[in-house]
Order: structure tokens, then C-alpha cells, then sequence
């Protein structure tokens, strides 16, 4: 029986306590009293988090003929910044609050200090939100790196490298995972604005001509991945930019927004940047970065399309849609519903008790699993209570080794979602769960 609905408004504090208790996110220096807006992952939330990554890939990368992957530096040079126009547009207007001298952005206060209820403040200021750092021991402009503020431009700047490298033709695609920073003002709601975050974006390079029946192709492709994945379609909405809040770059952008517990807001945005990218650095570079091709005899330069999403943003969406809490047997429990390919453990191997004899078939099931699915091992506390730990951290499956195991060769196979339990010989156990979670045989 479902007893609280994800739209519970205390949801985000239940969610943010069960990271920290069960070691999916901690707060980052929380000895020394914590890093405003900084977060580590913990032994659950890597897994996780790596999980939400791997999808990401398997779906844009490895089960496409189309799309390529790089991994760039996260350090540049100013040139990269200036020709992209992020140091001179890559700005929020702030304000300081007369009264209590608190600094918000401007465009999201609503006149009116969140702090302490004040009207008056300063004159906005353009503020730049790009870490800016020394390389090497050279003090001076010689010097100067960003660290980047998206992982778009490494893919920009390596573009004429990628074409050499592999035989492509527009339309097609480099994708990329990675680390971005930015000074963000106001960071706030837990991982959703951090200023030290991960991101997920790939650059789909077009004739000019296709590139609006392409920007609809990749908003439809990533609204189906959040829903592949769990997240159901009542959490998800698409919201495409007024003309006047298009980022400088955009020709046009649509958001996949999430309903989190204070509204829809931004998971993701498809954007068609244009040709805007690879102008810019060709004309700052001297490097002709186009397409020449051949059967027209003709060289372009392509239009992107820009799916960029969040990795940490997606997995804080993804833990919220799968909060439930409901009842079995009488019992409250709290379960993580979550799509068997995100969740930190596929399985989890419990024996009924500590008793030596029940160790050697264990580690056999364990030897069986562990290349197939990540596998958590748990002989404390009582089987139901070890239950409920493996429902709270999303495990999908738990198998349980007791002593009739030593005699017929089989196990217990529990099912998160239903609690149903499964008799299964040890010898099908593998091709059991593959059945149950559909990866080819
Ligand atoms: N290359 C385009 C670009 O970076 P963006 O909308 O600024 O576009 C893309 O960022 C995605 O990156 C966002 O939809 C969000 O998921 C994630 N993101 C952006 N800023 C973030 C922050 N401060 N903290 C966490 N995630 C962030």
C-alpha cells in the first residue's frame, strides 16, 4: 500500500538524510564544518552515480554508429574563453543587499532580500562565473586558466582532431562526460546548483538545413531516456526559451524540466547553437573548422545541436522519483524504486545466518554474480531487517543462501518492488536475473 506520494513537501529533506545516512552524498569538509555548495559521493552514491554516467553513454555512444567520444582537459587557456564568448557574457547580475550586505542574483530575488525582507540594494554588477586560476609558477596574463564552465568547448576546439581521426560525416556526433565549474551566487537545493558539478553533453554537427528536424529528433530522444529510466511521464515536461532568454550562443533552446519538490525546473537543454561555435574559434584560431563535402563538392560549416545534461542533477531527479514509502506486512518501509541500471547494487547476497556453513555456497553465488552485476554481501542483523537496508538503498534483488540451500542447491530470490520470493537453483541463478533485467543473454 503507497502511504506518501512524491510530492510530499518534505520529500527533499528525506531524500537529502537517506544520502547521508546510507553514504550515497556527504557534505564536502563536513569535519571542518563544510564547503558551502561543494558535495562528496559516497560508497553507494559513486556507484550511482557512475551508473547514471554509464547509461548516459551506453545509450548516446555505444549503441550508435553516429556518435563519438572524447574526453577533454577541464583546464584552458583564455583563448578558448574569449573566442567563445563565455568571458565576456558568462555573467549574472548581482546585487548586495543594503541592510544585511548579503549577495544575491539579482534576477532571482524578486526585490526583495530573502535574508532579511530588505527593497534596497546596490546597482546590479555583471559577475563572471568562471573559475579563474594561475597554471604554472608565471605570474601575468601568460598564465591565466579557466577552469571550464561547460564541457561543450573541448568539444568544439577538438573538432578538426575528431574529423582527421575517424571517417565521419555530418550528421553526426561527439559526446562528452565530465567535470564543470562555476561561481555560482546562489548554489543552492542540495546537488541541483553546485558550483562543482558533472555534465553530460554531446555536439551533433548538421547540414545548416536539417538542423531544426534534428533539434526535435535529440528533444524527443532525451525525454524518452528519463523515461526509460524510471522517471514517469507526470515528473517530466518540456519547456522551450522565450527569444529573450536564449544564452548567447542559442538559436533556440528546450528544456526537459523535472518536477522537483519546489516546481518544475531545468534537468536538461537542447539547444541549437547554430554555426556560432565553430565560426567563433575558427576566426580566433586561423583553423578552418568545416565540413568539406565531397559528393557536393561543396564545405560548410555545420550547425550543432547540443543535448546537455547534468549528471549529478539527474541522479538527485532520479532519487526523488524513486522515494516511496509505503507498508509491508504491517510494517513501514521506505524504497528506493529505482531503475535496476542506476541502482548501486543489482544484488544483494544474504545468508540466512553467520554460521560457517553457509559461507562456501555463499562466495559461490557471489563468484557467479559479481562480473555480471555489482553485488553487496550482508550476513548482520535479521533477514528482515537486512531486507529493508537493501529496499532503502534501491538494491532491486536480494538473494538469500539458508541451510536447504546446502541440499537442494538453490536459493531465495526477494524482489524489491513486489517482495515476492522466487525459488531458484544456483545453477540458473544468473540467467534468472538476466531474464528478470532484460540484458541480452
Ligand atoms: N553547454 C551548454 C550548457 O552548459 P547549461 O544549461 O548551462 O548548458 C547544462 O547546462 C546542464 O548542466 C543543466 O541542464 C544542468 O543539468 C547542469 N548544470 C548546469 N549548471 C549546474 C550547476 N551549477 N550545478 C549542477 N548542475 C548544473
Amino acid at each position: 500500500m503507497e502511504i506518501a506520494s512524491n510530492l510530499d513537501t518534505t520529500l527533499l529533506d528525506k531524500v537529502i538524510n537517506l544520502c547521508k545516512r546510507r553514504g550515497f552524498i556527504f557534505q564536502s569538509a563536513e569535519i571542518y564544518g563544510g564547503f558551502r555548495s561543494t558535495y562528496d559521493y559516497g560508497p553507494l552514491g559513486v556507484n550511482m552515480l557512475r551508473n547514471v554516467k554509464q547509461a548516459w553513454w551506453t545509450s548516446m555512444v555505444q549503441m550508435r554508429n553516429d556518435i563519438v567520444g572524447i574526453d577533454a582537459a577541464i583546464l584552458g587557456p583564455p583563448a578558448i574563453w574569449a573566442a567563445s564568448g563565455h568571458l565576456e557574457t558568462f555573467t549574472d547580475p548581482l546585487v548586495d543587499c543594503l541592510r544585511c550586505k548579503e549577495r544575491w542574483r539579482e534576477d532571482k530575488i524578486n526585490g526583495v532580500c530573502p535574508n532579511c525582507g530588505s527593497t534596497q540594494f546596490t546597482e546590479a554588477r555583471a559577475f563572471n562565473l568562471m573559475f579563474k586560476t594561475q597554471a604554472g609558477p608565471v605570474e601575468g596574463e601568460g598564465a591565466t586558466a579557466y577552469l571550464r564552465p561547460e564541457t561543450a568547448q573541448g568539444i568544439f576546439t577538438n573538432f578538426a582532431n575528431v574529423l582527421g581521426a575517424v571517417r565521419k560525416k555530418p550528421p553526426f556526433g561527439i559526446a562528452q562526460i565530465g567535470k564543470s565549474f562555476r561561481n555560482e551566487i546562489t548554489p543552492q537545493n542540495f546537488v541541483f546548483r553546485t558550483r562543482e558539478f558533472e555534465q553530460m553533453e554531446m555536439e551533433y554537427f548538421v547540414p545548416p538545413a536539417d538542423a531544426p528536424a534534428w533539434h526535435q529528433y535529440w528533444i524527443k530522444e532525451r525525454y524518452d531516456w528519463y523515461v526509460a529510466l524510471g522517471i514517469p511521464e507526470e515528473k517530466l515536461q518540456l519547456h522551450e526559451h522565450a527569444k529573450e532568454d536564449l544564452s548567447h550562443y542559442s538559436k533556440g533552446t528546450t528544456d526537459v524540466e523535472f518536477a522537483f519538490p519546489w516546481g518544475f525546473d531545468e534537468l536538461e537543454g537542447i539547444a541549437n547553437r547554430g554555426d556560432y561555435d565553430l565560426t567563433q574559434h575558427s576566426n580566433a584560431s586561423g583553423v578552418k573548422l568545416e565540413y568539406f563535402d565531397q559528393a557536393a563538392n561543396e564545405r560548410y560549416t555545420p550547425y550543432v545541436i547540443e543535448p546537455a545534461a547534468g549528471a549529478t542533477r539527474a541522479m538527485m531527479a532520479f532519487l526523488l522519483s524513486a522515494y516511496h514509502e509505503d507498508e509491508v506486512e504491517g510494517e513501514l518501509r521506505t524504497v528506493l524504486r529505482l531503475d535496476w541500471r542506476l541502482a548501486p547494487y543489482q544484488i544483494a547476497v544474504l545468508p540466512l545466518s553467520k554460521k560457517p556453513e553457509l559461507e562456501g555456497v555463499s562466495e559461490e553465488v557471489l563468484c557467479e554474480l559479481r562480473p555480471h552485476f555489482m553485488c553487496d554481501y550482508d550476513v548482520t542483523q535479521s533477514i528482515g531487517r537486512r531486507y529493508r537496508r537493501q529496499d532503502e538503498i534501491g538494491t532491486p534483488f536480494c538473494i538469500t543462501v539458508d541451510f536447504d540451500t546446502l541440499e537442494d542447491h538453490s536459493v531465495t530470490v526477494r524482489d524489491r518492488d513486489t517482495t515476492e520470493q522466487t525459488r531458484v537453483k544456483i545453477a540458473d541463478l544468473l540467467e534468472e536475473i538476466r531474464s528478470r533485467t532484460k540484458l541480452p543473454a
